[in-house]
C-alpha cells in the first residue's frame, strides 16, 4: 500500500512537471509590417527561431504593409490576453488609441525595429532596434571620406528614401543631412520616396536619371532592396555604379554585400534584423515583472571599399 501511494505521488508529481514543461513560458503577440525586403524576411525568421529557442509561444501576424492591419492585429492580441505584445510600426504616427487599449488591459508593449511618435506617457515598455540616426551619420561620414579620397570639388547627391513617415526614413535622412551639413561640396539634387521596395527603387532611379543624367555623383539609398532595384537602371543608362556614381546603401544583406564585393556598391551601413534574442529575453523579463532597459540598440558596423570586402563573413539574411 505504502509503495502504491509513493508510486501514485511520484506519478502525480511527474504529470505536473510534464504539464509545466509543455506549457509555454510566455504568449507573445507580434505584428510584423510585411515582407517588403530580405531584411524583413530575415527579421521574421529570426524572431520565429528565437521564440522556439526560448520556449515562447508566438502569435505572429503579417500586416502586408498596412497600418490598419497592424492595429487590428494588436486588438486581437489584447482580446486573446497575450502576456506581451510586440510590433514593428510601419509609420510613426497613429498608434495612441490602440496602445492605450493595451495599457488598460495591463499588457506591456515592446517596439521592435521601428519607433512610434507619441506624447502619451507609459504606453511603451521598451524599444529594441537599430539607431537609424547613427546609420545616416555613418553613411554621410563615409561620403565625406570618399569625396576627399577622390578629390571631388562638387558632390551631387540623389536620395532614395524609405517609407514616408517611418522612423528609419526620417532618422536616416536626418543623420545623413547632419553629417554632410558642414561640407560645402555636398548638394542634394532630390530626395524621392522609394518605400523600401526594389520595384520602387528601380522606378525612382529611372526618374532621377531622366531628370539629372550624368550630373548624379552619388546615390544614397535607405535600404538594400531599393539599391538592388536602382543598380540595373544605372547600368542601362550607360553608367558604371560604384565608379561613375558612388553608391551608398543600408542593411547589409547578403545580396548587397555580394554586389559590394563586385565593386558596384561602395558602402553598406549595417542594420541588423537579428533582434529576436533581445525580444525574447526582454518579453520574459516583463512577464516576470522585472525591470527592462527602455532602449536597446544592437552593435552595427559599416562595410565599404575602404577595407577588403573579401573578409566579410556570410550575413545570414
Ligand atoms: O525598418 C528597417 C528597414 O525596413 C530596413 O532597412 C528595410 O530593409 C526594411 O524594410
Amino acid at each position: 500500500m505504502g509503495i502504491l501511494l509513493a508510486v501514485c505521488c511520484l506519478l502525480g508529481g511527474c504529470g505536473q512537471k510534464e504539464k509545466e514543461a509543455n506549457e509555454p513560458r510566455l504568449l507573445l503577440g507580434f505584428s510584423q509590417i510585411g515582407s517588403e525586403s530580405a531584411w524583413r524576411i530575415g527579421n521574421t525568421r529570426d524572431i520565429e527561431t528565437q521564440a522556439e529557442n526560448y520556449g515562447v509561444s508566438l502569435m505572429l501576424e503579417n500586416a502586408n504593409q498596412k497600418q490598419e492591419n497592424q492595429i487590428a492585429a494588436i486588438r486581437r492580441f489584447i482580446a486573446y490576453k497575450v502576456d506581451v505584445i510586440a510590433f514593428s510600426p510601419i509609420v510613426e504616427e497613429g498608434w495612441d488609441n490602440v496602445l492605450l487599449e493595451a495599457k488598460e488591459a495591463g499588457i506591456p508593449v515592446i517596439l521592435v525595429d521601428r519607433d512610434v511618435s507619441t506624447s502619451a506617457e507609459g504606453l511603451i515598455a521598451c524599444k529594441i532596434g537599430a539607431d537609424f540616426y547613427k546609420e545616416g551619420v555613418m553613411a554621410g561620414e563615409y561620403l565625406i571620406r570618399k569625396a576627399d579620397s577622390l578629390e571631388l570639388t562638387e558632390v551631387n547627391i540623389v536620395e532614395i528614401t524609405g517609407t514616408e513617415n517611418s522612423s528609419p526614413m526620417r532618422q536616416r535622412q536626418a543623420g545623413f543631412l547632419d553629417a554632410i551639413a558642414g561640407d560645402p561640396r555636398m548638394k542634394i539634387l532630390e530626395s524621392i520616396d522609394g518605400d523600401f521596395l526594389k520595384s520602387r527603387g528601380a522606378e525612382c532611379m529611372r526618374s532621377l536619371l531622366d531628370t539629372y543624367g550624368d550630373s548624379i555623383d552619388v546615390v544614397f539609398s535607405h535600404n538594400d532592396e531599393m539599391t538592388l532595384g536602382a543598380l540595373p537602371e544605372i547600368e542601362k543608362a550607360g553608367f558604371a555604379p560604384g565608379k561613375d556614381m558612388i553608391i551608398i546603401s543600408i542593411d547589409g544583406g547578403q545580396d548587397a554585400i555580394n554586389v559590394l564585393k563586385e565593386g558596384k556598391i561602395n558602402c553598406v551601413v549595417e542594420c541588423t534584423p537579428k533582434l529576436g534574442k533581445e525580444l525574447m529575453t526582454t518579453a520574459l523579463k516583463l512577464k516576470a515583472g522585472e525591470s527592462v532597459e527602455e532602449l536597446i540598440h544592437p552593435e552595427e558596423q559599416i562595410f565599404s571599399d575602404e577595407t577588403d570586402p573579401a573578409s566579410i563573413a556570410p550575413r545570414g539574411y
